[in-house]
């Protein structure tokens, strides 16, 4: 029998919402929290966690359901609580991207998918071979006031929130789970989640002009570009170069992989530009899912 529960006043909401990497509030608004379990004795353990965000604009949805406990009407349950009071006055997103058969169920529920996030393989010679003769023509047009940082250098100089909203904004999730991402590294000295001394960050005159969030992939043997950021102003220009280009001399000098790989949504023309100029193949497709309001 499954029971679904809101947890939204239980003393424990907060720590499991900071477990699983999500904010308290998102847009200024507080989140509701429900938890479904497969029975209803004391101790049983978690199915899945919904969690409802009520902005003025839209309801933010993060759903989940423990991969064991799946196909069996979890999902189904959690989104039918989540949605009761709530379900047509505003527009649905939900705050991630998901993959093709989680895109397919949500759409099956109401949802429609509003915008893709492609992942690129490269080589990192071919591109440094490729990028050498643009580079050498283009450097000089960097400003002499512009600066490139280390995102641990960034975050010292009070850019995190920014780099965490915009990256949320450029390929889905949250600020909240690029923050926790960071805080991880700090703690771990790892850089499987996010690299603090290889994710680059580009500056001019106290204006934030670019950023690119790297990390080490082990199980793909590979660096990862999660999100390659650059201001409307800068776009196409050097500052977009710079990057790409300290990106790929960078992965070499480090010597630990031949490849690299960036994550894009699908409106962010310079890179799939960039990608298909390189024969690129996209490697994997996650999607972005909204549901509207009935008006
Ligand atoms: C998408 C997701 C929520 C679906 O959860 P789920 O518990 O498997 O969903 P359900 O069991 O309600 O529905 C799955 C299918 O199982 C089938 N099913 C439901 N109950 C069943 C049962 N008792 N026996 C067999 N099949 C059953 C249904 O046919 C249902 O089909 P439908 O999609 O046409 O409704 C889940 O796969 C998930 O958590 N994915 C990850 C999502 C994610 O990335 N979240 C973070 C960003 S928001």
């Amino acid at each position: 029998m499954l029971v679904v529960t809101e947890l939204s006043s239980d003393p424990t909401a907060g720590a499991i919402l900071s477990h699983l990497g999500l904010p308290t509030t998102l847009d200024g608004a507080g989140a509701r929290l429900w938890m479904a379990r497969p029975g209803a004795a004391a101790g049983s353990p978690a199915a899945g966690f919904a969690v409802r965000w009520t902005s003025a604009r839209r309801h933010w949805l993060w759903l989940h359901v423990v991969p064991d406990q799946r196909r069996q009407g979890t999902g189904r349950a959690l989104l039918a609580a989540v949605q009761t009071e709530a379900a047509v006055d505003r527009d649905w997103r939900l705050v991630d991207a998901v993959d093709a058969s989680d895109r397919d169920w949500f759409v099956r529920h109401g949802f429609v998918s509003w915008g893709e996030v492609y992942e690129y393989a490269f080589e990192l010679e071919a591109s440094a071979h490729a990028m050498e003769r643009l580079w050498q023509r283009l450097k000089h047009r960097i400003p002499a006031q512009a600066d490139m940082l280390s995102l641990e250098q960034a975050q010292g100089a009070g850019w995190m929130p920014d780099i965490a909203r915009l990256q949320a904004q450029a390929v889905g999730g949250l600020p909240s789970m690029v923050l926790e991402r960071i805080a991880r590294a700090h703690r771990t000295g790892s850089d499987e989640g996010v690299s603090l001394a290889h994710s680059l960050v580009v500056v001019l005159d106290g204006e934030l002009v670019a950023f690119a969030l790297a990390r080490f992939d082990t199980g793909l043997a590979s660096w990862m570009i999660d999100g390659f950021y650059v201001a409307p102003a800068f776009r196409d220009g050097w500052a977009t170069l710079w990057l790409r280009y300290e990106l790929v001399q960078t992965g070499l000098r480090l010597g630990r992989t031949k490849y690299y790989r960036v994550r894009a949504r699908n409106d962010q023309t310079n890179t799939l530009a960039f990608a298909r100029r390189m024969g690129a193949q996209a490697q994997e497709r996650r999607y972005l899912v909204e549901a509207l309001a009935v008006t």
